[in-house]
């Protein structure tokens, strides 16, 4: 079936379907919001078992003081440990430049594999440039356990997840997709947020339009659960809607708004919008897969490359 943009809908048991969408997977979804970078966290529990994956997980920094701390991280491990929960994934969505990744602090804690989209390696590729990186760098993706294809699957206990590719806010991203909810990253904002921006390196508006276009594509009731939300004009911070309220309500790519209208009003949009707060220090851990960089004595170092980005 088609919709009035288009573009092919997907619905559950539908054969179109590139994905094995299960709509009948409701799995539990505990959230965890850092008032620091605006981000979400999430444990992601399988129904039938006591498996689970975190979702997007935040290391704490004082940029000013160079200091990082693990307050966030600390709370979601206390909350696997008390559920007696088997982390088994740890998943990023990309490779984000306003928060630094706890994934490894986790995984040292609690096991599990981590794992994110296998375009990291155009990522380390353009940041191993700009922050002048030597070939102890490996640009490959071989800090990670899993890279993702578009369609890959994987198992949370009794769960079968998987990645969609949603390249365009940069060239890694994809969505995870565990039963009925998905786990956008920065694909989409709340629909009274609009959409994130496209203007890093190797991000590309019209690009993530068409990204946008294939979590729409997912049924209407699919939940989806964003990475960030900043509370606009004034509202409290949430996190969670569905494909169905996105697709009519999404003020930068809701109700029928063209490829054409999203690029121009992305493109200027951006070109007004200053650089994340965190960028420097969140580009360096997380194309590390949250391993903190050393200098040549292996001393703890973060560098600032000037006019590089
Ligand atoms: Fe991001």
């Amino acid at each position: 079936m088609f919709n009035g943009a288009g573009s092919v809908r997907l619905t559950e048991g539908d054969t179109m379907s590139p994905y094995p969408v299960n709509m009948s997977v409701k799995p539990d979804v505990r959230a965890f919001f850092d008032d620091a970078t605006n981000t979400i966290s999430y444990v992601v529990k399988d129904p039938e078992s006591n498996a689970c994956a975190v979702v997007d997980s935040v290391m704490d920094i004082d940029y000013a003081a160079g200091r990082i701390s693990f307050d966030h991280a600390d709370a979601i491990i206390k909350d696997i440990r008390e559920r007696e929960l088997d982390l088994q994934w740890i998943i990023e969505t990309h490779v984000h430049a306003d928060h630094l990744s706890a994934a490894p602090y986790i995984q040292q804690q609690l096991g599990g594999k981590l794992g994110i989209g296998a375009n990291i390696r155009v990522v380390q590729e353009t940041f191993g440039k700009i922050f002048n990186e030597g070939t102890e760098f490996q640009r490959d993706g071989s800090q990670f356990d899993k890279l993702f294809e578009d369609g890959d699957t994987y198992q949370v206990g009794s769960m079968t997840c998987f990645a969609i590719f949603t390249p365009g806010h940069t060239p890694a991203c994809m969505v995870h997709v565990m039963g009925d909810a998905a786990f956008v990253g920065d694909t989409l904002f709340m629909p009274d947020g609009g959409s994130a921006r496209a203007d890093f390196p190797g991000g590309d508006a019209g690009v993530l339009y068409d990204s946008i276009q294939k979590v729409l594509s997912l049924p209407d009731e699919m939940r989806l659960f964003m990475c960030h939300d900043y509370g606009p004009n004034g509202r409290d911070i949430r996190w969670e809607t569905t494909v169905g309220d996105e697709r009519r309500f999404n003020i930068h790519v809701g109700a029928g708004k063209t490829r054409e209208e999203f690029i121009k009003f992305r493109t200027e949009r951006d070109a007004q919008l200053d650089m994340p707060r965190l960028i420097l220090p969140s580009l360096q851990v997380n194309m590390r897969a949250g391993q903190l960089p050393k200098d040549q004595s292996g001393r703890l170092m973060l560098k600032v490359p000037l006019n590089g980005l």
